[in-house]
């Protein structure tokens, strides 16, 4: 037994999965599918429903991350569920972690990194525009109710930061990133790993030569296609569109040595 209380977030979920998240408030609210009265939701549990005025059934669920990403406010291109899922498993994120990720954005990829820490570790998070520092910290401290202990926002440019850290992880979302990993390449330790994500093939190359110049090895690249599909009793294909390009994430290792060798001679070694 885990009943709605006030206060907390719900997603309400029409029978064809279109989804309203708002917290448990008093009054109503209204879709155009009909309203509901808000305290009637308290004492709920997950997978219950209310009936709107309309007659329109609404389960009541508690919201994924998922859910809460892509209702919350986005001034800024985000990081997509299916590339966060792999970057934090890729990215090998663990309990206990350095990170340190940069720009901020809407907050997304901070989120999902958050909860992958659990409250412990330490997040810092380096972001030029203070406005979009500030969006991504609401979005952030509406999410877990409170500013999470263990996440830094620094305002500035990830170019010039300094930090007496080094950083189990780093995380690039940036347009031009290979001018940070000259700086970025002493703020990480030594079997580190730095993840980034770029829209497009020429920031990867770029990406690639600047890791190998700096002491990243083991560098790998791929992109993820999700393709969703339609399926009831009568049907079973995929759905007319799908999200086909996000991004290319990199990733590499921070080894102590650097690669001076030019690449033709280190592939002749292999
Ligand atoms: C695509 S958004 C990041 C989105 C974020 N990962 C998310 O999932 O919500 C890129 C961010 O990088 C910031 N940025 C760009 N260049 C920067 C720099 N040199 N230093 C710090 N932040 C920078 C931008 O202001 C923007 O907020």
């Amino acid at each position: 037994m885990n009943a709605f209380r006030q206060g907390e977030w719900v997603a309400l979920t029409s029978q064809k999965g279109k989804k309203w998240l708002i917290r448990i408030e008093e009054g109503p609210y209204s879709s155009h599918l009909g309203t509901v009265q808000m305290e009637d939701i308290v004492g709920k549990e997950e997978g219950d429903y209310l009936d709107t005025n309309k007659g329109a059934r609404m389960f009541l669920f508690r919201p994924t991350l998922e859910d809460y990403i892509f209702s919350m406010n986005r001034h800024t291109q985000i990081i997509y569920p299916k590339d966060l899922g792999a970057i934090v498993f890729y990215g090998d994120i663990q309990p206990g972690c350095t990170i340190l990720e940069s720009g901020i954005g809407s907050g997304a990829l901070s989120l999902a990194l958050l909860r992958a820490l659990g409250g412990t570790g330490r997040l810092i998070s380096v972001e030029k525009r203070p406005e979009f520092a500030h969006m991504a910290r609401v979005n952030i401290v509406k999410y877990f109710g409170k500013p999470p202990e263990n996440h830094e926002v620094v305002a500035g440019d990830i170019q010039d930061f300094y930090m007496n850290i080094k950083a189990d992880r780093i995380f690039l979302d940036l347009p031009e990133p290979w001018h940070c990993i000259a700086s970025v390449s002493q703020l990480i330790r030594h079997g580190g790993l730095l993840i980034s994500l770029s829209p497009n093939v020429g920031q990867v190359q770029l990406m690639f030569r600047e890791l190998k110049a700096h002491g990243f090895a083991n560098i790998t690249t791929f992109e993820l296609l999700k393709r969703d599909w339609m399926v009831d009793e009568r049907r079973a294909r995929p759905i007319d569109r799908m999200v086909a390009h996000t991004g290319f994430i990199t990733i590499a290792k921070r080894t102590p040595r650097l690669f001076t060798e030019p690449e033709q001679v280190i592939l002749d070694k292999v």
